[in-house]
């Protein structure tokens, strides 16, 4: 059969969407999702395993059943608020469950990993855009515990010969409504998802937090890259990895910002409704600016994302969202 890979998150968001992109490429996902947030539907291209990276009798025995080549690590925590209120839930689950996976791939012999990273590692960055050689300083627990993972990555793989590729996303956006994938977090606190609910009188108003920032606009500038497009680059992440090539870390962004005026503008035009707007008060631990130089990942793994405007990004997440809510 086809070369399996275990993908931890893969009921997720982004996970899903790599699970298309892995069969797509001929290989075989083998789901590891406990179903706290990933969702049963989402997953269509092989084995669903329930169980949690925490949980090392179980990743044993999923391992040993399916034999994977590799592991996509994308199961974890991600409200950034909530790491702040609750930071021993995202140190056990993101950290803690980490090391028990990386200690499972040591004792297996599982050779490879990509992991999801995050543009929340960099903090409120010293320049712009951001590289990987921009400093890593991480403002809430949330980026901290990316940060860690990234950290025990580099040991494992000195002492154990683990190779892996840290994918640090920028602001995953849009969906693959044609594959039945798109966004559905449950509490959405996304930008655009919430702008599109407001366009559709699914909730009353979105909030602008913060008008007052030093953007053109006044509101906090974003780099929104396609969730297809994050796929995809974990597909040419592991084929380099496979064929020998050295462990490290890439942003993926498309080195494009959009200011939050810029995409509630984006999705009226996409639903052709007015979306109406409350400007609130900046959210605590939010940097101005955050765009990425992804030139690394393009030069290296051979990423090209497809989608590079803001509009077209914004179209596929409202065909997701009103079909989700026809
Ligand atoms: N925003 C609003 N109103 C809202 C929600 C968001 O104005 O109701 C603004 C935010 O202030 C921010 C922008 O819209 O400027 C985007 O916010 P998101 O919450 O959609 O995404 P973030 O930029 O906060 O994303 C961050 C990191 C990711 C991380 C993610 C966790 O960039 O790496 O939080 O979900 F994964």
């Amino acid at each position: 059969g086809s070369a399996r890979v275990l993908v931890t998150g893969g009921a997720g968001y982004i996970g899903s969407h790599a699970c298309r992109a892995l069969a797509e490429a001929g290989l075989l996902p083998i789901v590891y999702d406990n179903l706290v947030f990933g969702h049963e539907w989402a997953v269509k291209w092989g084995p669903l395993e329930r169980g949690d990276i925490g949980d090392r009798d179980r990743l044993d025995a999923v391992i040993r059943q399916h034999r994977p080549e590799a592991v996509l690590h994308f199961a974890a925590f991600a409200y950034v608020g909530e790491s702040v209120a609750d930071p021993g839930r995202y140190y056990r689950n993101n950290v803690a469950g980490t090391l028990t996976l990386l200690e499972a791939m040591r004792d297996n012999g599982i050779p490879r990993m990509v992991f999801s990273s995050s543009c929340a590692t960099y903090g409120i960055p010293r320049s712009l855009p951001i590289t990987e050689a921009t400093p890593q300083n991480p403002i809430n627990p949330y980026g901290r515990s990316k940060l860690m993972v990234e950290q025990m990555l580099a040991d494992f793989s000195r002492a154990h010969g683990i190779g892996w590729t840290a994918l640090r996303y920028f602001n995953a956006a849009g969906a693959c409504p044609q594959a039945g994938l798109g966004e559905c977090h449950t509490p959405e606190t996304h930008l655009i998802p919430l702008v599109l609910d407001a366009a559709r009188g699914l909730r009353e108003a979105v909030t602008i937090c913060g008008t007052d920032y030093d953007t053109e606009d006044g509101t906090c500038v974003r780099d929104y890259v396609h969730v297809g497009d994050l796929a995809e680059a974990h597909v040419k992440a592991l084929a380099r990895l496979a064929g020998g090539g050295g462990s490290g870390a890439y942003n993926l962004g498309t080195n494009r910002g959009h200011s939050v005026r810029a995409v509630i503008a984006a999705v009226e035009t996409a639903t052709g409704r007015k979306v109406p707007v409350v400007e609130g008060p900046r959210r605590e631990g939010d940097p101005a600016v955050l765009v990425a130089d992804a030139t690394r990942a393009r030069t290296e793994l051979g990423w090209t994302p497809r989608f590079t405007e803001l509009a077209r990004i914004i179209e596929t997440a409202a065909e997701w969202h009103a079909r989700m809510h026809a």
